[in-house]
């Protein structure tokens, strides 16, 4: 059996996460896989931190875009961050040189999703990025299979975990943002700068990754209305839940007859809602497809097992050979969408 031999860019908790699963889990995955899929190159900033995992035996490249050339190398995991920079540029150069890519960085895709899908398409190779999204919930599989046989008219939920976090903790503990916030950073939930989460780009991120897919059109991530919860303070929350509400930090978008509306913002929702019971770092997301009704997914949404777990599903769909569709992000089937400005609705 030869092994699926990865390149991983990117130690940080996602990438040791990985590593880790990938040895834990070593027996069961090589049974799913049908063959062994073995780490044997890495790339990181600092080869000397403690990561809690073995890297004994690894090819270690101090440049990650070394990852798309190398020989030992048969797909290339991006978990770097950020939109542009190297991780776009090994995300280019690994479909450039023929390797298949696995990503969690819903940045890069939010902004280049498009342009790298048709690179993909182009090169007949996978992109998978089930880890973009939502952290351990299956969301994007079950978008692009699950529910393929649907038209989408809505996608809403809740898409930031960090946020989420420090939104329960607030009302559970009756404790200031900034203290909530820390916690969420030493557990590895926020983004490196974390203004992205709770300014609500994080969300808008994935929102847009989402958008594209359900909606098989090309989503213009300026277009989106993005507020996050800055200015959301322990008081609001105690108000709000007097009156039977929670707040939530909701990315929201829908098809209308106008256009498409896309939209990251705190709401009120009723407590009876089931979205309004998910707590802590989990995400939640519901679909409405016009057979298959309204799905509810919830789960983990950031973290180093859940994101770590999305990572694998996909490497282990390329180690089967699967077909991975790249339909709703590749501009060659994609229309412009008509977005439609927040005051309009
Ligand atoms: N910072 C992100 C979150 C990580 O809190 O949801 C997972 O994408």
């Amino acid at each position: 059996m030869k092994p699926l031999r990865v390149g991983i860019a990117g130690l940080g908790t996602v990438g040791a996460g990985v590593v880790k699963l990938l040895a834990q889990q070593a027996e069961l995955i090589t049974a799913r896989a049908g063959r062994p899929i073995t780490v044997t190159a890495v790339s990181a900033r600092d080869r000397n931190r403690d990561r809690g995992v073995s890297l004994d035996g690894l090819i270690w490249h101090d440049d990650p875009l070394a990852l798309a050339w190398d020989e030992n190398v048969d797909v290339v995991v991006e978990l770097i961050g950020g939109s542009d920079g190297p991780a776009k540029a090994l995300a280019e150069k690994a479909l450039a040189a023929g390797r298949p890519l696995v990503t969690a960085n819903k940045a890069l895709l939010a902004l280049h999703g498009t342009a790298l899908a048709q690179a993909a398409e182009d090169a007949s190779l996978p992109l998978a990025y089930e880890a973009a999204v939502a952290g351990g919930i299956p969301v994007i599989k079950v978008l692009r299979e699950g529910l393929a046989a649907n038209r989408v008219s809505r996608v809403a939920g809740i898409l930031n975990g960090t946020c989420n976090y420090i939104l329960t903790i607030m009302r559970e503990e009756k404790r200031d943002f900034g203290d909530v916030l820390a916690d969420a950073q030493r557990l590895g939930y926020a983004e490196a700068d974390p203004s992205f989460d709770i300014d609500g780009v994080d969300a808008a991120h994935k929102l847009a990754i989402l958008a594209g897919l359900a909606f098989g059109q090309k989503i213009d991530f300026s277009s989106l209305h993005v507020e996050g919860i800055r200015r959301i303070s322990a008081l609001d929350i105690v108000f709000a839940q007097e009156l039977g509400y929670r707040i939530k930090l909701l990315g929201i978008a829908e098809r209308t007859e106008a256009g498409i509306s896309l939209r990251v913002h705190p709401a009120m929702v009723p407590v009876s809602k089931p979205i309004a019971t998910v707590d802590g770092v989990f995400n939640a997301v519901l679909l409405e497809g016009d057979f298959s009704g309204p799905v509810f997914l919830q789960g983990r949404g950031a973290g180093e097992g859940p994101t770590a777990s999305a990572v694998v599903a996909d490497l282990i769909d390329i180690a089967r050979g699967n077909q991975i569709p790249v339909w709703g992000m590749a501009q060659s089937k994609l229309a412009e969408a008509r977005v439609v400005p927040m005051a309009h609705l």
